[in-house]
């Protein structure tokens, strides 16, 4: 984009599969800003949980997570096939994305420590600002100074079939009701949960992206761009 930003935190926020990560990786493209997308992190500590067995069913045994949060080296790293994520030197980027994962992120993502753990990680990785971070509480718990907010919100069916596209990439086939269930689920868990639920921060703009391709995504942002920074 030609516009000239200056060094600002950008936050999005959102529901699952609302294509929050596919925005906001574009955006950093067009910027040059940096993309941390925080869900990459919940999920890492999930994958933690899961190769460990330290649950029983959605219950996490929290004696064993906590203590290990302390050393968890959870980064990202582009070698110019985008953003991927490591637990140390280990690239875990396609174990983090698997329905498994996906199963029991949410219960983890609810516990105080692992909230405490991912807020802090993602101050230490945006400490030089020009960022774009994606989450369900960026704008309003994490960045609550953002400069720029947005919130997303798409269709239920729609955000399903782009999940089970998602997959499908990767080699994994889900039947478009179990993911269904799994966003419904989600969805629930992410807002009622009583530490940072998922809501819209009151400063932030609402994007409905049902009907809309990246590039119109693209077009809305760089108008609300220019509204409020341009010259
Ligand atoms: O964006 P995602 O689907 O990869 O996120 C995975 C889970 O992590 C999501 O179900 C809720 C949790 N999460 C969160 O609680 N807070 C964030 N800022 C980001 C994700």
């Amino acid at each position: 984009m030609d516009l000239e930003i200056p060094d600002i935190i950008i936050a999005i926020d959102g529901y699952s599969s609302t294509g929050k990560s596919s925005f906001a990786k574009r955006i950093a493209h067009s910027l040059g800003f940096l993309y941390l997308d925080s869900g990459a992190l919940y999920r890492g500590v999930t994958l933690l949980v899961l190769e460990n067995g330290w649950h029983g069913g959605d219950r996490i045994d929290t004696e064993k997570l906590e203590p290990a949060l302390s050393g968890l080296d959870l980064h990202f790293e582009d070698h110019g096939k985008g953003t991927r994520t490591y637990m140390g030197e280990r690239c875990i980027e396609r174990q983090i994305r698997s329905m498994r994962v996906s199963a029991l992120v949410s219960p983890v993502a609810a516990l105080a420590c692992v909230r405490h753990y991912v807020d802090q990680r993602l101050h230490e990785l945006a400490r030089d600002g020009r960022v774009v971070m994606d989450g369900r509480d960026i704008g309003t718990t994490v960045f609550p100074d953002a400069q720029l907010k947005i919130f997303m919100v798409a269709d239920p069916l729609v955000r399903a079939r782009r999940r089970m596209d998602e997959l499908a990439e990767k080699g994994e086939t889900v039947q478009l009701e179990e993911i269904l269930e799994n966003l419904r689920k989600r969805d629930y868990i992410d807002s009622h949960r009583e530490i940072s639920p998922l809501r819209k921060a009151d400063d932030a703009i609402v994007l409905d992206n049902t009907d809309m391709t990246l590039d119109q995504q693209m077009d809305w942002l760089r108008e609300l761009l220019v509204k409020r920074f341009g010259k």
